[in-house]
């Protein structure tokens, strides 16, 4: 099929490498900005994990004025006004983020009330950031959000327990360090939730209504990359290697979603993180291999093209391919030891109908395959459950 048109945008400066928090001080003089306000969690600030980049700061000739660590797992709208609050009193004029997707999240939303002004709630949805912010550097400390690099902010609306997307090529960071030492303490079961949130974003670009050629060749990188090196991150979370690997393809992933955007499985991700808490890496592992079942009917031959990606095809038949790709994210998520349905995930029954409901309106959900109707997605939910 011809295209009439596609795009293709990063603004990311990229830098990446073992031990590199403490050596990218050169790469902050172009960016602008002298008064460093860092934004964070307190996990990442007792882990020591601010250390090193504080050490780059002091010499790329940034003095810190400031922290704000009080960040929780699927930060919400009052959370970043706080931090606005914070960064304006310390009079921060760069913009430091250290942790997960949380966090850079939360750092993104701040840096948009910090130079647009008004209310968070104000920026929801498309086309209402069209200007450059301030500096943001984005040093992610697990391999799975690819925050560093999307033009989205996901942020939970504390009022309707919603997660909401606020979207703009200006929220990609300006810098984004790649220190696989940052990620080698973390937990097994976080390596492996955020690690399925990066396939899911690889997964779900690849199958999108507006996947483009440079977004597909993202993600079917992204994907190797994934299946190949996922289980050895979380076995062994003191191999370097295997860091460096799903860190830079949760970076690659990113690229490729923030390009295409993603599906029903982020759309019903985000209704679980909004109204009960599943972390959204989780959520998006449980949920993933039945939004490829249910996805099947309109995408069977892309799915043959996963089954490729992961090393389980290609058999010469593209339904049994398609399967089999079905088939290995299933076998992942038990193999790197995730619990095997919602109801363990601590999703009550009697939520599934309004998370199918809140899906259905999730900005997410437009660009899923299929057109999804909330009975549909209640199905999916029911499969998981
Ligand atoms: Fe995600």
């Amino acid at each position: 099929m011809l295209p009439e048109y596609f795009d293709f945008y990063c603004r990311t400066r990229i830098v990446a490498g073992p031990g590199l928090a403490a050596g990218f001080g050169n790469e902050l003089g172009r960016l602008g900005g002298s008064r460093a306000f860092i934004v964070t969690d307190r996990v990442v600030r007792d882990l020591g994990l601010l250390d090193p980049v504080v050490r780059s700061l002091a010499v790329g000739g940034l003095d810190v004025v400031g922290t704000f660590d009080d960040i929780p797992p699927n930060s919400g709208f009052g959370v970043v006004m706080q931090g606005v609050e914070a960064c304006r009193t310390a009079g921060g004029d760069i913009l430091i983020a250290i942790g997960g997707g949380s966090v850079l999240d939360t750092a993104k939303g701040m840096n948009i009330v910090l130079c647009l002004g008004g209310d968070i709630a104000d920026y929801q949805g498309f086309g209402l950031i069209n200007e450059p912010l301030r500096p943001l550097v984005a040093v992610p400390t697990t391999a799975g959000t690819g925050s560093e690099v999307t033009a989205y902010a996901v942020i939970r609306d504390d009022a309707t327990r919603s997660k909401q997307s606020l979207v703009s090529p200006y929220l990609a960071a300006d810098l984004a360090v790649l220190d696989p030492e940052l990620t080698l303490g973390l937990p097994p079961a976080l390596t492996a939730s955020t690690g399925m949130d990066a396939l899911t974003h690889a997964v779900e670009a690849y199958l999108s209504t507006n996947s483009k050629p440079i977004s597909d060749g993202l993600a079917l990188h992204a994907c190797r990359i994934i299946a190949r090196w996922l289980p050895a991150a979380v076995s062994s979370g003191d191999d370097l290697e295997a860091r460096y690997q799903m860190l830079t393809a949760s970076c690659v992933a990113g690229m490729a979603f923030s390009a295409a955007m993603v599906g029903c499985v982020h759309a019903l991700a985000h209704a679980l993180g909004g109204l009960f808490h599943v972390p959204h890496g989780l959520a998006n592992a449980l949920l993933l291999a039945g939004g490829m079942e249910y996805n099947l009917p309109a995408v069977e031959e892309r799915l043959a093209d996963l089954a490729a990606a992961f090393g389980v095809g290609p058999t010469g038949e593209r339904s049994r391919d398609a399967a089999a790709a079905i088939r290995f994210v299933r076998e992942l998520v038990a193999r790197v030891g995730l619990p095997s349905c919602l109801r363990e995930a601590g999703v009550p029954e009697d939520g599934l109908e309004e998370a199918a409901e809140t899906a259905c309106i999730d900005a997410a959900i437009y660009t899923n395959p299929r057109e999804a109707t909330p009975e549909e997605l209640l199905e999916v939910l029911r499969k998981a459950f």
